[in-house]
């Protein structure tokens, strides 16, 4: 092969290897090597000068120093872009701060309701719960609520058959737990209850209460104010008063309200307590004999009392929010609000 054909084999064979290339710095050396290097191809061509006759020297001198000159331009040209591109890479600041992602936070009714939870298992109440699906003797037959009662009319129902119901309350689950466990009971039951209510600032077709329930051989009146006492000043701080008054459910007998003292004006009267200067916050009473009967505990021998407190109606009072919508929402603006 004739020494310019061979030049031209050089040039193809350089060109596929720059085409096989990646984009690493130390693969540039090994081809300096192969082409310019001592015994590398284009030197190897400089030595056979010598067999070159005379007349053809100047062209294939020509020929072939620019072979050298391109195959090394090439080479230190691709040096320098791949240099670039590693200090683009160490270029970058580590220490300028963050691009700070929002977080969600956890929704003011759970916070509260976990808070509640937690004054009550600190006294030795275990959480229980059951289904919101529920059916008329559990809502009502068995709480001391038959059929015609007028009690019925405090608490419109969705009904989903004619015995099948979305619970109105959460007292519903005290017959739940008493029907499979034997006393002593002490329990809480946090869940969601539905009213058929028209939706306004002050009501929701769907809120959470929670339920106590605590039965025991001679539990008395006495044993629930302390219980409830103990409640309201680990939630609303120990300067608050409470006080009870007497009221009427069907599932309990004697039964009561009890009110704190305003934790806005201090008990002085406001607008958020109408100025009474008390604010109401749950029901209660001592467990009707009546409901022990439909769960077959012996009224003679236990007694016990229960409660019932609306997690909204005390959210919307702790954190002073006028309409009771905005916890369903979703609406970002409000939550943040409790980070
Ligand atoms: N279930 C009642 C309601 O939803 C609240 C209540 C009152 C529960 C007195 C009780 C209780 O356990 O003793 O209005």
């Amino acid at each position: 092969m004739s020494i310019l054909d061979q030049i031209k084999e050089v040039r193809l064979e350089f060109k596929s290897d720059l085409q096989s290339l990646s984009s690493k710095n130390d693969e540039l050396d090994p081809l300096r090597i192969k082409y310019l290097g001592r015994k590398g191809l284009v030197s190897n061509l400089f030595n056979q000068m010598s067999s070159v006759t005379a007349d053809e020297r100047p062209r294939v001198g020509k020929e072939l120093n620019q072979l050298k000159i391109d195959v090394s331009k090439q080479i230190d040209r691709l040096e320098l872009s791949f240099n670039n591109d590693s200090n683009e890479q160490s270029s970058i600041d580590f220490t300028l701060p963050g691009d700070p992602k929002p977080i969600g936070s956890i929704h003011p009714l759970s916070n509260l309701l976990n808070e509640i939870k937690t004054i009550f298992m600190r006294i030795g109440f275990s959480v229980f719960q059951s289904s919101e699906i529920d059916t008329d003797f559990y809502n009502f037959e068995a709480l001391n609520i038959p059929k015609h009662h007028p009690a019925r009319d405090m608490q419109d129902t969705f009904y989903i058959t004619d015995t099948v119901l979305l619970r109105t309350h959460t007292s519903d689950t005290q017959i739940h737990f008493m029907e499979k466990n034997d006393p002593p009971v002490r329990i809480i039951v946090p869940g969601r209850v539905y009213r058929n209510e028209d939706i306004s600032v002050r009501s929701y077709c769907l809120f959470h209460q929670i339920e106590g329930l605590y039965v025991d051989r001679k539990v008395t009146f006495s044993d629930l104010k302390g219980t409830l006492d103990y409640f309201a000043h680990e939630l609303f701080g120990n300067n608050v008063k409470t006080r009870f008054r007497p009221s009427y459910f069907p599932f309990t007998e004697p039964s009561a309200e009890m009110d704190v003292s305003c934790i806005f004006c201090k008990g002085k009267g406001c607008s958020i307590c109408k100025y009474a200067g008390w604010l109401e916050i749950l029901g209660c009473g001592m467990v009707d004999p009546e409901v022990f009967k439909a769960v077959k505990y012996d009224p003679q021998k236990w007694t016990g009392y229960a409660f019932g407190l609306g997690i909204e109606r005390i959210a919307m009072l702790k954190y002073g929010v006028e309409d009771i919508r905005l916890f369903y929402s979703g609406d970002v603006r409000f939550l943040r609000q409790f980070k």
